[in-house]
């Protein structure tokens, strides 16, 4: 069982190690455009296996394509990163062409593959991958939500000193300031947020969900990499070990939450097939105005790309 990680950048390479760490598979490929980079972070987590005591083979590949033949889960991460300052739609006219050519490449080589795109702007990089791919919906899907929601529970973990563990949530929307995190399906060991924190804590911790991706930004002058390889590779592993998981997930909608033609994360159950259901949730008309204003945003972005073809 293979499994393609295409950019060995610093989100492609984590996303790589934990893959290798946890024997999701038994081959990773590292695919990059930079001369022999992917080959040494291959080569890298490959020496770290007699400490970490894992056998999945780790290779790297400079843009060949032919070493990710037949992969059952292909995850996407090339192209630009955040500098401070720029939002993650600024990425649109330099990621958008390096995902049209990674993911024609990708499906070329791995036609029955799973895609998960994990490049900026997330949900219409996940638009640009499902029209290059030519495969249906529930093939190809972005990963933004387990991320979101995953600041989101280490957020609310610190906040009322409990396990991360012990915190279930969902998020839905596009991967920006407009996401819609939704408190009331939020759970402590079973009991509802709404019963463990005020509504003011609550915003707070909303609000910096919101722009979680950006502190990271200002910290690093870079975009994050360990969430968001940990939230990819998790994704990675639900489909190729057919684990039926929910998580939020970035897919094509077509009607549910009456919206069509759309890019947004909802939450879905993942399995061997991809995105083998979308759970529609039944959304109060706060949440559902919240979602509408973020569906509004990703249209506008995918319109940009639209112009650009
Ligand atoms: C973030 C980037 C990966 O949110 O979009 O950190």
């Amino acid at each position: 069982m293979k499994i393609t990680v295409v950019g060995a950048g610093n989100v492609g390479a984590t996303c790589a190690d934990i893959l290798a760490y946890k024997e999701v598979a038994n081959e990773v490929v590292l695919v990059d455009i930079k001369e022999n980079f992917a080959e040494g972070k291959a080569l890298d987590i490959w020496q770290k296996s007699p400490v970490d005591l894992y056998d999945t083979r780790t290779i790297g590949s400079t843009n060949d394509y032919s070493k990710t033949a037949g992969s059952e889960v292909v995850v996407i991460t090339s192209g630009l990163p955040r500098k401070p300052g720029m939002s993650r739609d600024d990425l649109i006219s330099t990621n958008a062409g390096i995902v049209k050519s990674v993911t024609e490449n990708v499906v070329k080589y791995s036609p029955e593959a799973s895609i998960i795109i994990v490049s900026n702007p997330l949900d219409v990089m996940t638009y640009q991958a499902h029209i290059a791919s030519k495969l249906p919906r529930t093939k190809v899907m972005g990963m933004a939500g387990i991320l979101d929601t995953a600041r989101y529970r280490a957020f609310i973990a610190e906040k009322l000193n409990v396990s991360p563990k012990d915190i279930q949530a969902v998020l839905m929307g596009g991967h920006g300031d407009t996401m819609v995190p939704l408190p009331r399906y939020t759970t402590i060991g079973g009991i509802p947020l709404t019963e463990l924190m005020d509504k003011e804590t609550i915003d707070q911790i909303v609000e910096r969900t919101k722009f979680g991706g950006g502190e990271l930004v200002k910290l690093l002058g870079t975009s994050a990499w360990y969430a968001p390889g940990s939230a990819s590779a998790q994704m990675a592993e639900a489909i190729v070990k057919d684990q039926k998981r929910v998580f939020p997930v970035c897919v094509q909608l077509d009607g549910e939450y009456g919206i069509k033609n759309c890019y947004l994360g909802t939450p879905v159950i993942l399995g061997k097939n991809g995105i083998e259901k979308i759970i529609e949730l039944d959304l109060t008309a706060d949440e559902m105005a919240l979602l509408k204003a973020s569906e509004g945003h990703v249209r506008e972005v995918m319109e940009v790309l639209d112009k650009m073809s």
